[in-house]
């Protein structure tokens, strides 16, 4: 029997109708993303990825007007030392039962040195696999301290006698879900993560890079759930759906589709093409494949590529999404785009074809949108609805099975 589908949706600051446009984008107005956390909530959604600015802080301001909804959200490993991340996710934790899930992200060589995460690319997975591992076993209080390559720390004081009862927190620890599409990057979900996420793309090429990382977990013995990120548009029949990604094309433009395409290709993110961080720009981009290679001349041209063109598979169709425009099918991100009953047939066919079964979903206007996927779509899938798994607290020191040396680490601290 398939899982149960975990659905999320997309919370983030910059909506609209079209909001990779000025003319299609709304006024920052946080009452809005406050309904839009709790509309996600009551229709039914697993949880929302949420990003911005601050969304650890964001999210914290969700949790009294939300009661079911958990929040996923990007931490660049390092950006916070792992025993503060886990102090606050525990917190976190504490106050939501158990709704915080993580979503490790590595960024870019342009990204990373804002936080003073400064290692040479190649490295990056490398530091990351040190501290997911580290934060898992300190949240399940395992370890105290840890001496590594890139993070040492501890051991913790131990636990004064007055602290109050242990206190709710999940089980083994907040999951660990990620992203990474690089060699390393893969190797790295395989080893690490609790959940591999990608962006949608044809599911050839989607199912390969999957079959990947999962060929990874086996060899550290461990299962990898996998799941992508995708926009939507649903509607009651292909014909509006259609009609409404044309509409996007159009608003988009042209002009601003060949800008977001040379942007994207200059922003230091590892190119499938090439199999290097080494893009090129739009002006020189070339594909073998005719279809590709007729939607970059329409485009150079001026012209809009034609709708049907960017469907690189039956109702999945790399549109504009923000920053990203896939017109070269380098998977980018594409869309599920048609009535509900076909987009519910190529969700169904994803899990069971490529073992997906979390579905990050963003369409906009975001609330709008959220209520069309949960009247026309939701009702056709199997969801899961499943609470959080909760424990008390596991405390390092509490065990009585500590190595020699690890216990005399904590008594030297006391
Ligand atoms: C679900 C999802 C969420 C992502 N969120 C972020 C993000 O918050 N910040 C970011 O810099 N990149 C984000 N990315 C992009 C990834 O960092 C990028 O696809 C990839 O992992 C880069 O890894 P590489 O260095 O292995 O190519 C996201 C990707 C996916 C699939």
């Amino acid at each position: 029997m398939a899982e149960p589908l975990q659905i999320l949706w997309y919370i983030r600051h910059n909506d609209g109708p079209c909001p990779w446009v000025p003319e299609g984008t709304y006024p920052e107005d946080q009452n809005r993303i406050n309904e839009l956390a709790r509309t996600i909530d009551e229709l039914g959604f697993y949880g929302a990825l949420v990003v911005g600015d601050s969304p650890f802080i964001e999210i914290a301001s969700f949790i009294p007007i939300t009661r079911r909804m958990r929040f996923l959200i990007p931490i660049y490993p390092g950006s916070y030392p792992p025993a503060t991340l886990v102090m606050q996710a525990k917190m976190f934790d504490q106050l939501s039962s158990g709704r915080l899930l993580f979503n490790q992200v590595n960024g870019t060589d342009l990204i990373l040195p804002q936080f003073g995460i400064d290692v040479p690319s190649d490295q990056r997975y490398a530091l990351s696999a040190e501290y997911w591992s580290v934060f898992k076993q300190l949240y399940a209080g395992e370890i105290g301290a840890h001496e590594g390559k890139y993070f040492r720390f501890g051991p913790p004081p131990p636990r004064r006698a007055n602290r109050s009862a242990a206190r709710l927190v999940q089980d083994p620890h907040t999951p660990v879900w990620g992203t990474g599409s690089s060699p390393a990057g893969i190797e790295h979900a395989g080893k690490v993560l609790d959940a591999f996420l990608t962006y949608l793309h044809r599911p050839d090429r989607l199912g390969a890079q999957i079959a990947s990382a999962r060929a990874v977990a086996a060899r550290h013995g461990r299962a990898l759930r996998v799941g992508t990120l995708a926009n939507i548009i649903v509607r009651e029949t292909e014909e509006e759906a259609w009609t409404h990604a044309q509409w996007l094309l159009e608003q988009t433009g042209a002009e601003r589709l060949a800008r977001l395409v040379d942007e994207r290709l200059g922003m230091g993110r590892y190119n499938k093409a090439t199999g290097s961080r080494e893009g090129g720009t739009f002006a020189t981009v070339r594909s073998d494949d005719p279809k590709i290679q007729s939607r970059i001349d329409a485009l150079r041209a001026g012209r809009l590529p034609d709708l049907r063109s960017l469907e690189s598979h039956p109702n999945i169709w790399s549109g504009p999404n923000g920053p990203r425009f896939d017109i070269l099918d380098l998977g980018w991100g594409a869309y599920l785009v048609g009535s509900a009953e076909n987009v519910a047939a190529r969700i169904r066919e994803l899990q069971r074809d490529l073992g997906l079964d979390i579905f990050i979903f963003m369409g906009f206007p975001l609330i709008e949108e959220a209520r069309n996927v949960a009247r026309l779509l939701l009702p056709l899938l199997d969801l899961d609805q499943s609470p959080p798994v909760l424990a008390e607290e596991r405390l390092f020191g509490e065990f009585t099975t500590l190595s020699g040396a690890t216990q005399a680490a904590v008594a030297a601290s006391a």
